[in-house]
């Protein structure tokens, strides 16, 4: 019986998360893939750190991630940032293994090398954990929706951005404390400044728009403002309006001024009627609305950040590439083909 080996590459909110499911749920997996999954190995940076509440032997933790990414069927990145994760995935790749990723970070900086890799060793590259936590909303754009004509993508993408704005309305706290709490429940990145400066919102921007409008845009293309300018008396003013301020990301297909076709990015504040449905998304939820040709408005809403629901996103490409591998094939690759000029219309 063909067994699918598995390397998990990080150990932190998300990987932890990954592992318990990979171990707790090996029997349902097994029968869902029809194939045993095998958990190879851990990749951590600290070694002495205690895990033992994971259910995890402790011979499977290692610091050479190099090596492992050089046995395993299914490769999941979840160290984030840019190096080492893009040298281990792309060797990951080079050495014919499929790859699960939760690093918009990543992918909105250098996504077409990866993209590259995955095609010339005839890989699955999936990234649904990237983009809105547990919401599935990147193989429904990538597949679902692949026949369909999006014309806009709008919601909010950032977890730590509407807890803080959340608490800040209802519960009058202050900015740094409510920040404090976010990392505390995991919600945070690493650096929480991607959070706050809407780094980390831009980024999803980029995926969400490149996947609904078949083109491809980075980060850097995205018109980007965060929350770290929004005051308690900014939060005061629009209760006063009966609005709320949301952290936004808008993508969409538009024609300029000079009548060119293209899209627009931008994520930034915004203030929103108590009465609009985005305005109900509290805690560290997030919410995305895509306006399609002929679908006309989809909703998709749930948890967006924390380890369990960006596990179970994680462990859904899994078992999507297991099921690929075991009936000897792979998933859609990219699907860029519109190579679109990105419009500045700043913040609307
Ligand atoms: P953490 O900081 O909690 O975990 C990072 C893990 O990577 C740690 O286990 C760390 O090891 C390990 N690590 C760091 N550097 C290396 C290295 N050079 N080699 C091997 N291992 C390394 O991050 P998160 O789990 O929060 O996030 C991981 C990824 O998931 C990021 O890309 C993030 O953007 C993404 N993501 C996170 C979400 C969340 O809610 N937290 C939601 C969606 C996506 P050690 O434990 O030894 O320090
Ligand atoms: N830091 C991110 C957030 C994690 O708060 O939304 C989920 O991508």
């Amino acid at each position: 019986e063909k067994r699918i080996r598995v390397a998990l590459l990080g150990c932190g909110v998300v990987g932890s998360a990954v592992a318990r499911m990979l171990i707790e749920s090996a029997d349902d997996l097994r029968s869902r893939i029809g194939a045993p999954v095998e958990l190879v190995g851990i990749a951590v940076r600290r070694l002495a750190k205690d895990r033992t509440d994971l259910p995890v032997p402790a011979d499977l933790f290692t610091t050479d991630a190099a090596e492992l990414v050089t046995r395993a069927d299914i490769v999941v990145e979840v160290i984030g940032g840019i190096e080492p994760a893009r040298s281990l995935l792309l060797s990951a790749m080079k050495h014919g293994a499929s790859v699960v990723t939760a690093n918009k970070a990543l992918l909105a900086e250098d996504g077409p090398t990866l993209y590259a890799a995955a095609d010339a060793a005839g890989v699955d590259l999936y990234f649904e954990a990237a983009v809105a936590g547990a919401i599935p909303i990147l193989r429904p754009m990538r597949e679902s929706l692949a026949g369909d004509d999006v014309r806009k993508v709008l919601g909010i993408v950032n977890g730590t951005t509407n807890f803080v704005l959340d608490k800040m309305d209802t519960t009058g706290a202050g900015f740094e404390e409510t920040v404090a709490q976010a990392q505390a429940l995991g919600y945070a990145e690493a650096d929480p400044t991607a959070d706050v400066e809407g780094f980390d919102a831009a980024a999803k921007a980029a995926l969400l728009a490149s996947l609904a409008f078949h083109t491809r845009v980075t980060g850097a293309d995205v018109f980007r403002e965060g929350i770290s300018d929004v005051t308690a008396a900014d939060i005061a003013a629009a209760k006063a309006m009966d609005c709320v301020v949301k952290l936004l990301a808008i993508c969409e297909r538009t024609t300029g001024a000079d009548g060119i076709e293209g899209v627009s990015v931008r994520v930034h504040p915004a203030m929103i009627p108590r009465t609009h449905p985005l305005a109900s998304v509290r805690d560290a939820y997030n919410a995305v609305f895509v306006e399609a040709r002929a679908a006309g408005q989809l909703m998709f809403y749930g948890r967006g950040a924390g380890g369990d629901p960006t596990a179970s996103a994680v462990l859904g490409d899994l078992v999507a590439i297991a099921r690929h591998q075991v009936a000897g094939g792979r998933g859609p690759g990219e699907s860029a083909y519109a190579d679109l000029p990105i419009l500045d219309v700043g913040q609307s």
